[in-house]
C-alpha cells in the first residue's frame, strides 16, 4: 500500500512541518438553534444518530519506532457539517486532539488540507463525507510522499521544485508606461485552467511516474505552472524555459496517464497542459 510503505522514509526534525492548525473553532459541529422561549412545547424528537466510522492513518514522529497504523473513530453525522473536513475537525475537536492534519481556509483556497480519502487524492474541505453509515470511510495522507505525522505530507521536495521552475514573471523591456505589465483580454483568458491551480500536489502524488522519480521529474503540478509561465505574453524567457524543460526527466516522464486530470479537485487539466508544452517542444 503507497502510504504504508512510504512511510518507512519517514522524515524527522522536519518542525516546520509539525505545526497542524489546530482546530479552534466549532463549524464542524452543527448547533441545535435555541428555542423561542414562548414557542409551544416540541413535540418531535430528536433524529436518531446517524454514527459513522473513520479510520485514519496514524503515524508519530516521537515515537519513531512504532509502526504506523490506521485509529478508527465513530462520530454522529447529524452533529457534524458535511465534509470530511468537518468531520476530521469535530474528532480533533472532541475524542482526540493528538490527531494531526493540516488546513486553513476551508474553501479550496490554500491547498493544504489535501489527503487520501477513499483511495482518491482531493481536498478535504471540498469533500463530502459519504453518507452510507454502512461503510468506513478511510483516510490517509497524499500517497508516496514522506510523512511528517498522521495525515501531513512533507512537502519539501515538492516546493524545491516549484522554486526551480521559476514561477514568476520574467522580462527585460520595460513596460511602455513604465507602470504595468498589461496583456490583452485574449492573451489573459489563455490562463484559465492555470491560474486556478492551489498547488495542493494532489495530482502529482497521484502519478506513477512521479511516484518512481519524485526526486527529478517534475509531475503534473510544477508542468502546468511551467505551461501557465511559457504562454504568458509578458514573459521574455519563453525559450529558456522550453530548454529547461527539455530533458527525459522533465515532460517526457509524463507518460499520458491522466490520473492527475482525473483527481485535480480544481476541475483542472494538468494531463492536458504537459501535452501542449510538448507540441510547443516539437512545433515551435
Ligand atoms: Fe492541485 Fe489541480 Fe494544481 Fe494539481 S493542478 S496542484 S491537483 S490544483
Ligand atoms: Fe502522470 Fe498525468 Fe502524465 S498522471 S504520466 S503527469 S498525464
Ligand atoms: Fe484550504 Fe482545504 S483547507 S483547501
Amino acid at each position: 500500500m503507497a502510504s504504508l510503505r512510504s512511510t518507512s522514509r519517514l522524515l524527522r526534525g522536519s518542525s516546520a512541518f509539525m505545526r497542524p492548525v489546530m482546530a479552534s473553532r466549532s463549524y464542524a459541529t452543527v448547533e441545535t438553534p435555541a428555542k423561542p422561549t414562548e414557542a409551544p412545547a416540541a413535540t418531535t424528537s430528536a433524529p436518531a444518530p446517524k454514527m459513522k466510522t473513520f479510520k485514519i492513518y496514524r503515524w508519530n514522529p516521537d515515537e519513531p519506532t512504532a509502526k504506523p497504523r490506521m485509529q478508527t473513530y465513530t462520530i454522529d453525522l447529524n452533529k457534524t457539517g458535511p465534509m470530511v473536513l468537518d468531520a476530521l475537525i469535530r474528532i480533533k475537536n472532541e475524542d482526540d486532539p493528538t490527531l494531526t492534519f493540516r488546513r486553513s481556509c476551508r474553501e479550496g483556497i490554500c491547498g493544504s488540507c489535501a489527503m487520501n480519502i477513499d483511495g482518491v487524492n482531493t481536498l478535504a474541505c471540498l469533500c463530502r463525507t459519504p453518507t452510507d453509515t454502512t461503510k468506513e470511510t478511510r483516510i490517509y495522507p497524499l500517497p508516496h510522499t514522506y510523512v511528517v505525522k498522521d495525515l501531513v505530507p512533507d512537502m519539501t521536495q515538492f516546493y524545491k521544485q516549484y522554486k526551480s521552475i521559476q514561477p514568476y514573471l520574467q522580462r527585460d523591456t520595460p513596460s511602455p508606461d513604465g507602470r504595468e505589465n498589461r496583456q490583452s483580454p485574449a492573451d489573459r483568458k489563455k490562463l484559465d485552467g492555470l491560474y486556478e491551480c492551489i498547488l495542493c500536489a494532489c495530482c502529482s502524488t497521484s502519478c506513477p511516474s512521479y511516484w518512481w522519480n519524485s526526486e527529478e521529474y517534475l509531475g503534473p503540478a510544477l508542468l502546468l505552472q511551467s505551461y501557465r509561465w511559457l504562454i504568458d505574453s509578458r514573459d521574455e524567457r519563453t525559450e529558456q524555459r522550453k530548454a529547461a524543460l527539455d530533458n527525459s526527466m522533465s515532460v517526457y516522464r509524463c507518460h499520458t496517464i491522466l490520473n492527475c486530470s482525473r483527481t485535480c479537485p480544481k476541475g483542472l487539466n494538468p494531463g492536458k497542459a504537459i501535452a501542449e508544452i510538448k507540441k510547443m517542444m516539437s512545433f515551435n
